[in-house]
């Protein structure tokens, strides 16, 4: 890698992009220096093609996107009060802005915004390997610009800030949660990037300033660790940092091995990774073999979609799935420590959670509640016989959520006792085929009650009550239990006669 820099040779090979010509021949007319800055930079170098493109220059960031606009006939957005602007090219944002310097008033996260150089400009930003950028001059067109070293520090996977930490963070705190996050998604088994030791002291002693963050921020930073590859590099990070405490303090409480009588319980925290990373290794694995399905509402009920893309929300489930273990946990001399009923207060517990989080309580939350409350029912069929009846109601409480639901629970198992995760691996295979069979027999997943309440209501002259559920409750029950088929004639037969064992007389008849 080190052979890039200073080469501009080398280096235009990654402006392929003509909006980087058009940048290039704004900047002369209009008699300033623009560069490309920022993370485009830093992915050539990772070599991924990054989405985004940002454009710094020395003068006005909005008068050189109105003219870069008018040239390329684009639409250009202007945020006046951060002296931004950004306009689409074909597929790629572009945002522009002026080189600054910064300062943020530490009461305010209003930035106090003064022109600056490039070289002004990048000490400002986040990290040094986010702070390089290639000159289009037509003088030096593609040479990188590197005054804090990114190159060296990507080589080295070294994550460090350019000026002194306890500035950049103070200036925006959500790096701290970036340092975090980019430390996690470009970690790999061959390259660790480690936030420097000064780094991750500052961070420590600014933690407590994420509490100035917008929640909306933190959940976007907190998302986008949940889909790397080992989420739980990213939440030790958090904990050694003491940052989980302002951000998802009730994860905390998932720390911790308390022993009585020389018993003592799981670890859950560590159990918690453990999880989120198991999960991120099947999901990735289970996505290239095509085995993953999205389903979106739609019209007639839903569309379904090969998953392409981890699914944060999964990711969400795992990170939760214990969450309601403090709550439940009991001791008793003979039986040792219990959790007995943990998935139904983490159940409860996720509303509360997402609300905290300001994320929004819709479908997503209820996929996530869902997941929780259920994750250890397939386990408990596994440990009993595997009746159709009991399967039948584990897909018709899951629906389309049963793969994610099975793959939760795979990822649940982290025994270290090599023959127990053998054995509770197998059972689980065996619990899968059968929901297979029972699937592919009787359609439950999606299941929907053949006998309505508006049926139920002509047929016997009934204005809306108690009953109707009733009826369709018991109807449900027997279908579940193999007592009725699933078909409308069967259901139809049963509704009759519950509704004469209550005296119910067709209106018909009367
Ligand atoms: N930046 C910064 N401080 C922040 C956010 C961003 O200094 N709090 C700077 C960094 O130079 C960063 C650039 O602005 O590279 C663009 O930010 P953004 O688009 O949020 O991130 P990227 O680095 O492009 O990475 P990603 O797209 O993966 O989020």
């Amino acid at each position: 890698m080190n052979e890039c820099s200073q080469n501009n040779v080398f280096a235009s090979k990654y402006l392929d992009n003509p909006i980087f010509g058009i940048v290039s021949d704004v900047a002369v007319s209009l008699g300033v220096r623009a560069f490309v800055i920022g993370g485009y930079v830093r992915d050539c170098f990772l070599g991924k093609k990054s989405k985004d493109i940002d454009i710094v220059v020395e003068g006005s960031g909005t008068a050189f996107a109105r003219e870069v606009g008018r040239r390329v006939h684009s639409r250009v957005s202007v945020f006046e009060n951060y002296g931004t602007a950004m306009l689409r090219y074909h597929h790629t944002e572009i945002e522009f802005v002026g080189a600054r310097r910064e300062s943020y008033n530490r009461d305010s996260r209003n930035p106090i915004v003064e022109d600056g150089t490039l070289e002004d400009d990048q000490l400002r930003r986040d990290f040094t390997i986010n702070a390089m950028a290639f000159s289009l001059q037509k003088d030096d067109y593609g040479t990188l610009v590197d005054p804090f070293g990114g190159i060296k520090d990507l080589d080295k996977g070294i994550i460090r800030t350019p000026a002194d930490p306890d500035k950049t963070f103070d200036d925006d705190p959500l790096r701290m949660l970036r340092a975090v996050r980019f430390a996690t998604k470009l970690s790999t088994w061959e390259k660790y990037f480690n936030i420097t030791p000064e780094c991750f002291a500052s961070i420590r002693r600014n933690a407590s300033r994420l509490q100035i963050l917008s929640k909306e921020r933190i959940v976007e930073e907190l998302n986008k660790i949940l889909v790397t590859d080992h989420p739980s590099m990213g939440f030790d990070l958090m904990d050694k940092a003491g940052m989980l405490q302002y951000i998802l303090p009730d994860l905390l409480k998932l720390k911790g091995v308390q022993m009585l009588e020389g018993r003592a319980h799981k670890e859950n925290f560590t159990h918690t990774l453990q999880v989120v990373d198991n999960l991120a290794e099947m999901e990735v694995e289970a996505i290239s073999q095509g085995l993953l399905h999205d389903y979106e509402p739609s019209e007639n009920g839903f569309t379904e979609s090969l998953r392409t893309e981890p699914n944060v929300w999964l990711r969400w489930a795992a990170l939760l799935h214990d969450i309601g273990k403090p709550a439940s946990k009991k001791f008793d001399p003979v039986t040792g420590w219990s959790f007995h009923g943990h998935e139904v207060i983490g159940g409860r517990m996720v509303p509360k959670i997402f609300t905290g989080l300001k994320m929004p309580l819709n479908e997503k939350m209820k996929y996530v509640q869902k997941l929780v409350s259920l994750h250890l029912r397939p386990q408990a069929l596994v440990t009993e016989e595997v009746t159709d009846s009991a399967v039948r109601r584990l897909l018709f409480e899951a629906g389309n959520d049963i793969e994610d639901l099975m793959l939760l629970c795979k990822a649940d198992i982290t025994s270290k006792n090599e023959h127990k995760v053998e054995v509770l691996k197998s059972n689980f295979d065996l619990v899968m085929g059968k929901i297979r069979q029972v699937e592919e027999k009787d359609a439950i997943r999606n299941w929907k009650n053949p006998i309505t309440g508006d049926y139920i209501m002509e047929l016997y002259g009934l204005p809306p009550c108690r009953l109707l559920g009733e009826l369709k409750d018991a109807i449900k029950e027997a279908i579940m239990d193999s007592e009725c088929d699933n078909t409308f004639e069967a259901a139809d037969t049963l509704l009759r006669r519950l509704a004469a064992e209550r005296g119910l007389v067709p209106a018909e008849k009367r």
